[in-house]
């Protein structure tokens, strides 16, 4: 017989769940979600259910993590169907808080990742890590998971929640899913639903112009110069805008100055296409 998946929406369903799972002695993995799941999403709660005996994936859109003008109200919002491509995944237990029971009135306490939350996306969005940094603590405090599951595709974030984690000493080991990628590269994203096809074609510019000069960088290439070509190039090929397209190490995220590389590093990428902000990153080895 098919287990029955459990879906939680008070904090006292999920602590039921958990409470069963400890008794059995079952490691948990968490991947945290905000919904509108796509393939990206399941490569994730594949890995989860590699990683330990029980997997949690929480649907949550964080209004902490929107700042005012972005696209909190508009967010892509499909339970329904989320649930049901879980049931298929065969997770243990979907947890849904209600958005009332997560921030309460007297809610207070800010949590500010420095180091590797600073510059790129904190250029851009300020609050963001903020945001992530408060949501991803309560998370992993209600569901005390073995392990939580991200993907690289927010390199930053995930960078950002490694040093929260590291720095806060909560029990939990982080792990990073590779980017899932479109037939075309294109990172799958679930703003993508945005994109008409005109913007698609656009957008799915954006990591071949990355492998190039990630690959050029790679060779010896200036950084400063290709990424400058790069930028251009991306404007060139129908983007609106580029917030940044810079190249920082690996781990630390540490600024690399110009000249050309002789350590391997990371090339992260957010541009506008259509009104949607999109991200992406490659290593170059
Ligand atoms: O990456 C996301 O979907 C969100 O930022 C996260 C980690 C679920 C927190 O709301």
């Amino acid at each position: 017989m098919m287990a029955k998946v459990i879906i939680a929406r008070k904090k006292s369903e999920l602590d039921a769940g958990i409470l069963h799972y400890r008794e059995n002695n079952e490691t948990i993995s968490l991947v945290p979600t905000m919904g509108a799941l796509h393939e990206g999403h399941l490569n994730l709660v594949k890995l989860a259910k590699q990683k330990s005996d029980r997997t949690i994936v929480s649907i949550y859109v964080n209004p902490a993590q929107f700042a005012p003008g972005e696209d909190f109200e508009a967010y892509p919002r499909s339970e329904n169907d989320d649930i049901s491509l879980l049931i298929e995944e065969k997770v243990d237990l979907i947890y849904i808080p209600d958005p009332k029971s997560m921030y309460n009135v007297h809610h207070a306490t800010k949590i500010i990742v420095g180091g590797v939350a600073e510059g790129l996306e904190t250029d851009h969005r300020p609050t963001f890590f903020e945001g992530v940094a408060l949501i991803v603590t309560k998370l992993l405090n209600r569901v005390t998971p073995d392990y939580a599951i991200f993907g690289e595709k927010d390199y930053q974030q995930l960078a950002t929640i490694r040093r929260l984690v590291d720095d806060l000493d909560i029990p939990v080991e982080i792990i990073g899913a590779k980017i899932a990628r479109d037939n075309h590269g294109l990172a799958l994203s679930s703003r993508n639903k945005y994109l008409d096809s005109h913007g698609l074609k656009i957008a799915r510019q954006l990591n071949k112009i990355m492998i190039s000069y990630a690959s050029m960088m790679s060779k010896g290439a200036n950084v400063d110069k290709a990424t400058q070509t790069a930028r251009a190039e991306l404007l060139e090929s129908g983007f609106s805008s580029v917030d940044y397209i810079e190249v920082r190490s690996p781990n630390s995220l540490t600024i690399l100055e110009g000249g050309v590389l002789n350590s391997p590093a990371r090339l992260l990428v957010a541009a506008h296409c259509q009104g949607v902000r999109l991200i992406d990153n490659y290593p170059i080895n």
